[in-house]
């Protein structure tokens, strides 16, 4: 039988964390096994579709870290365990795992930026094996923003993790954030000077956030001898059937939701405003 890719399918929530005021993460009942940084069209019958990244899965689940934003997200943010949601997918290439074997892999995710990345960092901290090295760099609005603390946390055991928010909040302190991170305020960018470089042929870079911030990243990284073969972004950009035929996400002549969301900058440098 030929596989229906417009068609989807159900998936019942299991379990739903909050992460912030606006972010909860949905386990979703799932078999499906996809490639790190793929995403899935969720929809709510009635109410719409939105492109979301697969932010971890296992054995018969994925899970997803959605921010409520408007009409698909503030429905689905009434959802509750047990509940429904729709999804077709995975679509897009995700990221080429292989290419940071052995290297020093540096991760630069700036808010809801890190959810794509996290399965790959999940990945490499329960193989870290397989890499040389490994930095993860973070920047949030707030201290209120930042999400996935118990990972950054865990994660902080084994990488060296680095968490930035571009100003204080009310609560006017970092604490909340995992304390096993360097904590900082100013912008993601400002953390790139001071990570050390081993030597530049073995660092890998991954950059995922709002495109603004990739291009400054990217620059940081470019004035710190990178090339730009070795430095990966994953685009969020508005996107509506992920198949290759609404063209709303069309750059140019390139389709993201097709040839990305991954893209290495080489190309992405084109498709970056
Ligand atoms: C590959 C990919 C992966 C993504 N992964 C994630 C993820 O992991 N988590 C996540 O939370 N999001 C993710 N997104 C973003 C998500 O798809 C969008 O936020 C989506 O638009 C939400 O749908 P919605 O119907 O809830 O919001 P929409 O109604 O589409 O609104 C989205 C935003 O647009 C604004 N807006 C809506 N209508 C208008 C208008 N008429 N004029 C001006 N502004 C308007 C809203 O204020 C809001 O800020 C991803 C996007 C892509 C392309
Ligand atoms: S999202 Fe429809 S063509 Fe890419």
């Amino acid at each position: 039988m030929v596989k229906n890719n417009y068609a989807p399918f159900r998936a019942k929530i299991l379990e739903k964390y909050q992460q912030t005021e606006l972010d909860w993460t949905y386990r979703l009942e799932c078999p499906i096994k996809p490639i790190f940084g793929q995403f899935m069209e969720v929809s709510l019958p009635g109410v719409g579709e939105c492109p979301i990244s697969i932010s971890d899965f296992g054995d018969g689940y994925l899970e997803m870290t959605i921010r409520r934003v408007g009409k698909v997200t503030e429905g689905i943010d009434k959802l509750a365990p047990g509940d429904v949601l729709f999804l077709r997918g995975p679509y897009g290439n995700g990221f080429p795992l292989e290419t940071f074997y052995g290297k020093h892999l540096i991760v630069a995710a700036g808010g809801t930026g890190l959810a794509p990345v996290k399965s790959v960092i999940n990945h490499f901290y329960a193989h870290p094996e397989l890499l040389k090295q490994c930095d993860i760099l973070t920047g949030f609005k707030t201290p209120r923003d930042v999400l996935f603390k118990g990972d950054l946390e865990k994660w902080a055991q084994t990488f060296r993790v680095e968490v930035t928010v571009d100003k204080l909040d009310e609560s006017g302190n970092l604490e909340v954030i995992a304390n096993s991170c360097t904590r900082k305020t100013g912008l993601i960018t400002s953390l790139i000077p001071d990570v050390r470089l081993s030597s530049l042929e073995d660092v890998r870079v991954i950059i995922v956030g709002p495109p603004v911030m990739m291009k400054f990243t990217a620059q940081e990284f470019l004035c710190r001898g990178l090339e730009k073969e070795n430095i990966w972004v994953s685009f969020e950009r508005k996107m509506s059937c992920g198949l290759g035929k609404c063209g709303h996400c069309k750059i140019d002549e390139t389709y993201v939701c097709l040839e990305g969301p991954v893209f290495n900058f080489a190309k992405a440098q084109t498709l970056l405003d």
